[in-house]
């Protein structure tokens, strides 16, 4: 990282990264954008690599891979040793999901926020077992924390296997009070598998103190780090879980088994340390405020110019906020992408236009490259196309 890398947030920092400047893109969410220094670092480790491929991947890599663990542990509020690489979080819930043993008649809990492919493996490993999948429906609009605690009580009175419950909702971008379903559920006996895919980067995160079984997050999105790069946290208790892909490691123990599980492009992971520096040099807590502030200015705007309220209280709200749209957009797959591609098509403006319940609304994301300026774009751009694709 050069020392005389610009702090101002905004539109000067847009250089460090490599997107397009005629694009206004506000979904960081979906997939991350990581720094061009991040992008740099990774090729140097690849160099590396193949410069001798044997000696890099049979001496070079498994201290390496440890050492970043013990970084982006540091990071998460976790011991290193508990911490192992996945690439992406579908694979972490997958790990966990399809490791553990449901009996016919058991119960797993989630909400009806729960992000698709984590509803579609739930669905894989309940039919299987002869499980029941319970659906906690979490309103949206939601006034506070307490409708989804409310909800979840009711629904632990019959007891679970497990509940497999998201930090922050994808489509809806709630977060959600983590804390206290986790609390709720031990009460009752009940494990918990946290989808912490948003979290990492966006929200301060204390994977231990939080005290679930599992967290799962992604270091790909808010946290900068090249696409392809996860995390699996289990407690010590929880450690009996397995990489979806069994290979050297069997039986040989937690890290030992996630840390090969075959030939792969290992640079996602060990770039961990560098996005944690460029994440340092600037500040987490710096950033993370930077981000929520804009978001909430920029919903501030959206629902001003389309004179919608906000659909969740702002201690819901990260630096991802869901708005409802100025007209009402069908909930389907189909109306959702015409207004998305409209968008992009007519304006260049990369923002997710998502189904969710009764109607389709819209995610905004900030990050540190964005300005206010690219929401007010957004506002006038919805305006103009609502109208033709409602
Ligand atoms: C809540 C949630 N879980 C899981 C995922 C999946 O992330 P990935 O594609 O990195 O596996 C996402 C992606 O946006 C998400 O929002």
């Amino acid at each position: 990282m050069s020392g005389d890398m610009p702090l101002i947030f905004g539109a000067p920092m847009r250089d460090l990264w490599g997107l397009d400047p005629d694009v206004d893109f506000l979904n960081h969410g979906s997939f991350g954008a990581t720094p061009l220094d991040v992008l740099a670092f990774q090729r140097e480790v690849q160099d590396e690599m193949e410069r001798q491929p044997v000696h890099f991947m049979m001496e070079t890599l498994p201290g390496r891979l440890r050492a970043a663990a013990d970084d982006l542990g540091s990071f998460i509020g976790a011991k290193g040793e508990d911490v192992v690489f996945v690439p992406n979080a579908t694979t972490g819930v997958n790990a966990v999901l399809r490791s553990l043993k449901f009996k016919p008649g058991n119960r797993v809990i989630t909400t009806n926020h729960v992000y698709g492919a984590v509803h579609n493996t739930l669905r894989y490993v309940c039919k299987r077992a002869g499980a029941e999948l319970v659906w906690v429906e979490v309103p949206f609009p939601i006034g506070g924390p307490e409708e989804v605690l409310e909800r979840l009580e009711d629904a632990l009175k019959e007891g679970a296997a497990l509940a497999v419950l998201d930090h922050i909702t994808s489509s809806t971008g709630l977060v959600l009070p983590i804390e206290a379903m986790v609390r709720m559920c031990h009460e009752r006996g009940v494990p918990v598998l946290v989808d912490g895919a948003h979290a990492p980067g966006q929200v301060d995160l204390n994977v231990e103190s939080l005290g679930a079984e599992w967290y799962t997050g992604n270091c790909h999105k808010w946290m900068l780090a090249p696409k392809g790069c996860a995390f699996l946290w289990a407690a010590k208790e929880a450690q009996v879980v397995h990489p979806t892909t069994i290979s050297h490691g069997y039986e040989q123990g937690f890290t030992e088994e996630f840390d090969w599980v075959g030939t792969q492009d290992f640079s996602p992971y060990l770039s961990v340390t560098e996005c944690l520096y460029f994440l340092r040099y600037i500040d987490p807590q710096r950033v993370r405020n930077r981000n929520r502030g804009l978001a909430q200015m920029a919903a501030q705007v959206l629902s001003s110019a389309w004179s919608t309220p906000i659909p969740s209280p702002m201690q819901m709200r990260a630096s991802m906020v869901t708005m409802d749209l100025p007209v009402r957009v069908a909930p389907t797959v189909e109306a959702a992408k015409r207004l998305h591609d409209a968008l992009w098509e007519r304006h260049r403006i990369e923002v997710v236009v998502t189904p969710f319940g009764d109607r389709s609304w819209l995610r905004i994301s900030a990050q540190m490259y964005n300005d206010l300026d690219q929401y007010d774009r957004l506002a006038s751009a919805v305006l103009q196309e609502v109208i033709a694709v409602g």
